[in-house]
């Protein structure tokens, strides 16, 4: 199998990276139809999605099988300030990749936003619930869903949230650092989602790539927390016993809306491969100890 991963150097490309070449995520062993795979990883500034030509003639006598895009605008206040930027990564990058995909016969793996969801009712959304984004990220990505399902069938298109890897910047990451300079932290405890490991996520990914089931999926780890809740249960994995303040969303403004309660359900998962996403308690546990082993070589 021939892979292409866009976006490579990120907290996606790079988990997804680690599991193929090991053939083994933290929830389990990935499929032997990877065990040969050849993959490119590809990112900026040598490869940039919203160049539709450059686009096309990299992929030009390739031959890749599966392109997984992890490419995206991702810091969700600079969007707001940068719709027509944001919209270019988020929209126009990925129907780049499904028009070139499309072109020759490749399976288009790429990934969205429980932002896409207003947030407005406390239900657990499922992938035929109607989107209707509140932020320039929302409204970008799910321009990205559309245009990639107008440009090919052959598409996954997997959402998923509050997502932290190894590499890069994250909210765990952000959580012990303001501990570790201020003493306290303050967190909203009035919006809610799932945080999601991107290693969970990965073994995911590769298994629905397998399927040729294609659709919208949902994918985030299992139940639902507040972000002062993820935050506490982050310093208790850490053993720091610093203040912890709980805020509402108008004490603590923000330019990007967000959606109050954004919780998946991983109902297509359910009903095709299997929900193997752990609780995320148990993921971030699993993500801590990584973070302290680290720190310790
Ligand atoms: N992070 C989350 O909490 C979260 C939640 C829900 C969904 N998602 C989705 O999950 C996917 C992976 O997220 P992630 O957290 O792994 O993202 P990430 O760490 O921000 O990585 C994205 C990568 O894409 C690169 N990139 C940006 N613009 C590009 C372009 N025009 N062409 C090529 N590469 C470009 C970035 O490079 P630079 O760093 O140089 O910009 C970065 O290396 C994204 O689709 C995101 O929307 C993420």
């Amino acid at each position: 199998m021939n892979i292409l991963i866009t976006g490579a150097k990120g907290q996606l490309g790079t988990e997804l990276q680690k599991v193929i070449a090991t053939g083994w995520a933290q929830i389990g062993q990935i499929g032997p139809e990877y065990a040969q795979a050849r993959v490119a990883m590809v990112d900026l500034p040598e490869f940039d999605i919203t160049d539709a030509a450059a686009v096309d003639a990299y992929l030009e006598g390739r031959d890749f099988d599966l392109i997984i895009n992890c490419a995206a605008m991702t810091n969700v206040d600079a969007c707001e300030g940068q719709e027509e930027r944001a919209f270019a990564v988020n929209a126009q990058g990925p129907e780049n990749l499904a028009k070139a995909a499309h072109k020759r016969g490749i399976d288009l793996m790429h990934i969205s936003t429980d932002y896409v969801f207003s947030g407005e009712v406390a239900i657990d959304r499922v992938e035929t619930d109607r989107p209707d984004p509140q932020s320039a990220y929302g409204r970008t990505k799910l321009a990205g869903e559309g245009l990639i399902q107008a440009a090919t069938d052959r598409h996954y298109i997997v959402r998923t949230a509050w997502l932290y890897g190894l590499e890069g910047n994250n909210f765990v990451k952000t959580i012990l650092r303001l501990a570790n300079e201020n003493g306290f932290v303050k967190v909203v405890d009035d919006q809610f989602g799932n945080p999601t490991s991107a290693n969970d996520l990965a073994y995911e990914i590769l298994r629905i790539a397998l399927t040729k089931d294609y659709g919208i999926y949902h994918c985030t780890n299992n139940g639902t927390c507040s972000w002062y809740e993820f935050a506490c249960a982050i310093l208790d994995e850490m053993g720091i016993a610093c203040e912890r303040i709980p805020c509402s969303t108008a004490e603590m403004p923000r330019p990007a809306k967000r959606p109050a309660y954004s919780s998946l359900r991983n109902k297509h998962l359910e009903d095709t491969v299997g929900d193997e996403m752990r609780p995320w308690r148990e993921a971030l546990h699993t993500y801590i100890a990584q973070l302290k082993d680290r720190e310790e070589r």
